[in-house]
């Protein structure tokens, strides 16, 4: 097993293949949304064209197809753990369903489900829902020694006694409230538009690291993108394996690791 190293390649054959049993103790995972190819002609829309949510070859499953690739990396993800170790799931309303399912058929206790409140998730379009400003992110434990940093976590309280010090975690709630990541933040391609449609803040991945990792610990991300797990597992002093099986996506999270951008 190569660690501080990006893997080509699918990750539940590099899972199966690479990764000793029981030698991780962190995976998060921000697998395909299954919700790319979904069309929306706006009458008002000023880019001349269909807006698509997302249209990505990688993220159009069938049903069947999602839950059983689902389960295969989800069995890779458990045997790769360690018997305190943690997965965190990102996922939408589209998927939750099938993910907690999923999770619970290879042994995963569910432990919580953030929430992650975009301020400035997408218009609402079609206007025939409530607007979705949100995602989640289900963490499941393998047994019942896992890992969760109190005082880490405290630091992330938004909110404050009246002397300005965090309040206790029982205030800081299975919620956070952060920006979708724009302005220099988002690594752009040639063409000046967003490297990756999924690129996530570099804040929620903290938390979790945080939460549920020490300094010296492995943390794996089988969907690793644009390179936001491994930046900050780097960056908290944790060792990390990111797999990506996209060659453009791969070689944005190389130049980024080498700190020079995309
Ligand atoms: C939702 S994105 C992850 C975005 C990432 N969290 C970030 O901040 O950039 C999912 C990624 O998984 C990759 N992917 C999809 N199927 C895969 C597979 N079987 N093995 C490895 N990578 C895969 C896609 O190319 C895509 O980059």
């Amino acid at each position: 097993m190569k660690v501080d190293h990006i893997y080509p390649g699918d990750c539940v054959e590099i899972m199966h293949r690479d990764i000793p049993p029981a030698s991780v103790q962190l995976i998060y995972a921000d697998p395909p949304y299954n919700l790319s190819g979904r069309r929306l002609e706006s009458k008002r829309s000023a880019t001349g064209g269909p807006f698509y949510k997302m249209n990505e070859q990688w993220d159009t499953y069938g049903c069947d197809e999602y839950n059983a690739f689902t389960r295969d990396w989800m069995r890779a993800a458990f045997d790769a753990l360690d018997t305190r170790g943690s997965l965190y799931v990102s996922c939408t309303y589209h998927t939750v369903g099938e993910i907690i399912v999923c999770a619970r058929q290879q042994g995963f206790k569910l432990n919580n489900i953030l929430t992650w409140y975009k301020p400035n998730a997408m218009p609402n379009l079609t206007r025939r829902t409530f607007t979705h400003a949100t995602e989640y992110v289900c963490w499941f434990v393998k047994g019942c020694g896992w890992k969760f940093n109190y005082d880490a976590v405290k630091g992330f309280n938004p909110h404050r006694t009246q002397n300005g010090k965090p309040k206790q975690v029982r205030d800081f709630l299975d919620f956070i409230a952060l920006p979708v990541v724009q302005g220099r933040k988002r690594l752009r391609g040639a063409n000046g538009r967003a490297l990756h449609p999924n690129q996530k803040p570099e804040e929620l991945i903290e938390l979790i690291i945080r939460a549920s990792s020490d300094p010296g610990d492995l943390v794996l991300d089988p969907f690793l993108g644009s390179g936001t797990t491994s930046v900050v597992a780097q960056r908290l002093g944790r060792r990390w394996i990111g797999i990506e099986n996209n060659g453009r996506y791969r070689a944005a999270a190389e130049r980024r690791m080498a700190g020079t951008n995309a």
